[in-house]
């Protein structure tokens, strides 16, 4: 995921991806109660889910191009532990149609709840998984070089990955947990996000009835 653009030293890789995956349960949360409520086509609605389908994919590239295949050559040779990254790309992959089916929804108007729930199932059960195996395992096996070079290779492949996922992860969080999050940033990006980040995000009013 994006994240690890903005891998600040002071937060470990665990407690970002949690960041990021409470995001996604919150903004799938508010996909379902708009659905819920009939309004599923509404601008700021659709603006929200545009902006999360593009945080998902951002977070499926980063793992499948970058971090799974660094743990993949660590765990080299140990088939359980490879079974496990075999399985998280398939889950992105399953992801991705239900993502599809939800766009079909919105445009043909079809089941959206339905399609919102099965979505929402998916990637909770997905986010569960990674959280309880895939990330204690690249945890466990990658080194502090090995995660640098993970966050350097990530800031050369998405530069607009930190602007897009900062503001949207402190979306709506509690204080505590915002100012935990934004205080272990490096300054530069903590300013930025301050600046024009947040402000710029805050006027899309993303999910907005
Ligand atoms: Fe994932």
């Amino acid at each position: 995921m994006g994240a690890f653009a903005v891998q600040p030293r002071e937060m470990t890789c665990h407690a970002l991806v949690h960041a990021a995956h409470d995001a996604f349960r919150r903004d799938l949360d508010r996909l379902a109660a708009a659905a819920a409520a009939g309004k599923g086509g509404a601008v700021h609605v659709r603006a929200g889910w545009e902006n999360l389908k593009d945080l998902i994919r951002l977070h499926h590239d980063v793992e499948d191009a970058v971090l799974w295949p660094r743990v993949e050559r660590a765990v080299a040779g140990r088939r359980a532990e490879r079974a496990v990254l075999a399985e998280m790309r398939a889950e992105h992959a399953g992801i991705g149609s239900l993502i599809g089916r939800v766009d079909v929804a919105l445009r043909d108007g079809g089941d959206l709840p339905r399609a919102v729930r099965e979505l929402r199932e998916a990637v909770e059960a997905h986010l569960r998984h990674e959280e309880m195996s895939a990330v204690p395992l690249a945890e466990s096996v990658l080194g502090p070089e090995e995660w640098r070079a993970v966050a350097d290779e990530v800031g050369g492949r998405c530069e607009a990955g930190a602007e897009l996922f900062v503001p949207w992860v402190v979306d709506g969080i509690a204080p505590v947990e915002r100012s935990r999050f934004l205080t272990a940033l490096p300054v530069p990006l903590r300013e930025r996000n301050r600046v024009m980040w947040e402000p710029r995000y805050r006027k899309r009013r993303l999910w907005s009835l």
